[in-house]
C-alpha cells in the first residue's frame, strides 16, 4: 500500500472503530448465529468470501431492492449476492418461472425445450454460436480453458495479475497478491494463492499486466507454439472496476490469433450487467469463448459458456463437458425470464440512469470533501475507489486506501445501505432500484466523505 494523508487515515480508523461497535450492537441475532455455524462450517460461512471479522450479517429475506438482516435491519442492497441480482430479489417474473417449472419436475438430466430456448437467448444475445451450461462461474471458466487447450492441442494458458476466475486450480495463481508477493513488474509472480495446489502447476499458468500487450507479446514470441489461451475479465471486477485502455481487446485478439491462440472473456462479472450483451457488446471485440454466470440466471446457480461453434465442436470429437445439474429446469427458466423478459434492451436504459445518478453524487460528495477517490460508472456496475486516479492494471490497486472502504463499510450498514465486503467488489444496481434507493446511498456517503475530513 503506499503511504496515505495521515489524517484521513486516521479519521477513517476512528470511524471504523465506532461504527464497528455500532454494528455489533445492532447484530446480535447474526453473532449468535455466527456462533452457532463456526461449529459445523470453516469460518461460519458456506463460501470464504461470505466470512467477515468478527463475523458475518446473516440475512433472512430479500424483496425488491431490499434485503433484511435477521435481527430485522432492513438495508438497500447494493450488494446483490456479489453482482448475481440485477434482476432484483423475489422479482414477480422469475418468482413465476420458477414456481411453474417446480410444478413441472425440478431435475431430469435429460434436456428439455427450456434449456433450448435459453441456448438461443444466450447466444443471441452474447454474439456466441455455441454455448454449454454449467452450475458456477468456476466451472465455466474451468471448462472453457480445457476446451482451449483441446482445441489448441497446446497445455499452456495466459491469465492477468490480480484476476480472480474461480477456484480452480489452473486460474488460483496471482489472485490477490501483496505487495511481498507479487514479484517485479516484469517477472510477476505465480504463486499459487491456495495451499492444496501442486508448486509444479504453476508451470502451466503465466501472468501478465492488464492493459498492457508488451510483455505479452514477449511471452509469445518465446513460447508462443505452446499457449492455448488468454482468460481475462475484459473490464477487470475483482478490483474495484478496472477499463481495458481503447484498442487493447482487439490488440489482444489479433496478438493471439497471430500465434495460433485463442482469446477467453471471463464474462461472470460483466455479461448482463456492464450492457445487454455485457463487455462484448461495450468494448466491440468479440471473443474465441466467454463465460457467464451470476446475473444470466436471475439468481439461481448456473452458468454458461461458449462462443466460436468451430472451437466448441471439440465437445464432439474427445472433450470432455457434462455435469449432473447443467441446464437444470429451474435454473432454465429463471435464466430464460430473466433474459427474455426483464433484462431488455429497455431496463439498461435505466439502470445506466441509475447507474450515472449514483456514480455522479459520490463523486461530487468525494470532490466537495477532499476525499481521495474516484467512481466507475458501468450501467449497473460501478464502484468508488480510493484512488484519485482510474486505475490501470492490479498494481494500481495496491495504491487504494483500504482503510477508507474499511470505514465505509460499517457506516452504510448502520445508515440501511447493504455493501460488499470487500474493497475488491463493487456496487450492483437492480432493475427493481429507484432513484430514491440511489439517492439513499449518495446522502450516507456524502456524510461518510464529510466525517472523513481531507
Ligand atoms: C470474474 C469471475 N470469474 C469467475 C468467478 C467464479 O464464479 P463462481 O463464484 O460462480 O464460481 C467469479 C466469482 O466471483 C468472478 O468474479
Amino acid at each position: 500500500m503506499s503511504s496515505s494523508t495521515p489524517s484521513i487515515s486516521d479519521s477513517a480508523r476512528a470511524i471504523e472503530a465506532t461504527e464497528n461497535a455500532k454494528l455489533w450492537e445492532r447484530t446480535l441475532a447474526s453473532k449468535a448465529l455466527f456462533e452457532r455455524a463456526v461449529l459445523h462450517m470453516p469460518m461460519g460461512v458456506p463460501s470464504s468470501f461470505q466470512a467477515w471479522d468478527p463475523y458475518p450479517v446473516y440475512l433472512r429475506e430479500g424483496a425488491g431492492s431490499t434485503v433484511t438482516d435477521v435481527d430485522g435491519n432492513k438495508y438497500v442492497d447494493f450488494h446483490n449476492g456479489f453482482g448475481a441480482m440485477i434482476v432484483g430479489h423475489a422479482h414477480p417474473k422469475v418468482v413465476e418461472a420458477i414456481d411453474r417449472a417446480a410444478r413441472t419436475g425440478t431435475h431430469f438430466a435429460a434436456p428439455t425445450a427450456s434449456v433450448v430456448e435459453f441456448a438461443e437467448a444466450i447466444c443471441e444475445r452474447f454474439q456466441a454460436e455455441s454455448v454449454r451450461f454449467a452450475n458456477s462461474g468456476t466451472e465455466a471458466t474451468m471448462t472453457a480453458i480445457r476446451i482451449a487447450r483441446a482445441a489448441t492441442g497446446r497445455d499452456h494458458i495466459v491469465k492477468i495479475e490480480g484476476s480472480y476466475h474461480g477456484h480452480h486450480d489452473p486460474v488460483m495463481f496471482s489472485v490477490v497478491p501483496n505487495s511481498e508477493m507479487i514479484g517485479g513488474r516484469d517477472a510477476p509472480s505465480n504463486m499459487p494463492m491456495s495451499l492444496g495446489i501442486p508448486p509444479m502447476m504453476a508451470e502451466f499458468t503465466h501472468v501478465v499486466p492488464f492493459n498492457d500487450l508488451e510483455m505479452l507479446s514477449r511471452l509469445l514470441e518465446n513460447r508462443g507454439d505452446e499457449i492455448a489461451c488468454v482468460i481475462l475479465e475484459p473490464v477487470m471486477m475483482n478490483i474495484g472496476i478496472c477499463e481495458p485502455h481503447p484498442g487493447y481487446l482487439a490488440g489482444l485478439k489479433d496478438l493471439l490469433h497471430r500465434h495460433g491462440a485463442l482469446l477467453i472473456f471471463d464474462e461472470v462479472k460483466s455479461g448482463a450487467t456492464v450492457a445487454y450483451g455485457g463487455a462484448t457488446e461495450r468494448y466491440g471485440v468479440v471473443p474465441d469463448l466467454a463465460c457467464w454466470a451470476k446475473a444470466i440466471c436471475g439468481g439461481t446457480p448456473g452458468a454458461a459458456f461458449g462462443g466460436r461453434a468451430d472451437v466448441m465442436d471439440i465437445i464432439n470429437s474427445g472433450a470432455a463437458q457434462q455435469g449432473t445439474f447443467n441446464g437444470n429446469p429451474l435454473v432454465a427458466a429463471a435464466g430464460l425470464a430473466t433474459l427474455t423478459e426483464i433484462l431488455t434492451r429497455d431496463a439498461y436504459d435505466y439502470l445506466d440512469a441509475l447507474g450515472t445518478r449514483l456514480a455522479t453524487g459520490c463523486a461530487d460528495a468525494m470532490s466537495a470533501a477532499g476525499t481521495p477517490g474516484h467512481t466507475v460508472d458501468l450501467g449497473a456496475k460501478g464502484c468508488i475507489s480510493y484512488r484519485p486516479t482510474p486505475l490501470n492494471n492490479y498494481r494500481d490497486f495496491l495504491e487504494t486506501l483500504p482503510e477508507l472502504y474499511l470505514a465505509s463499510y460499517p457506516w452504510a450498514l448502520n445508515r440501511g445501505i447493504f455493501i460488499t465486503p470487500g474493497d475488491e467488489e463493487q456496487w450492483t444496481i437492480s432493475v427493481q432500484h429507484t432513484e430514491a434507493d440511489i439517492d439513499g446511498y449518495i446522502d450516507q456517503f456524502s456524510d461518510f466523505c464529510t466525517a472523513l475530513g481531507s
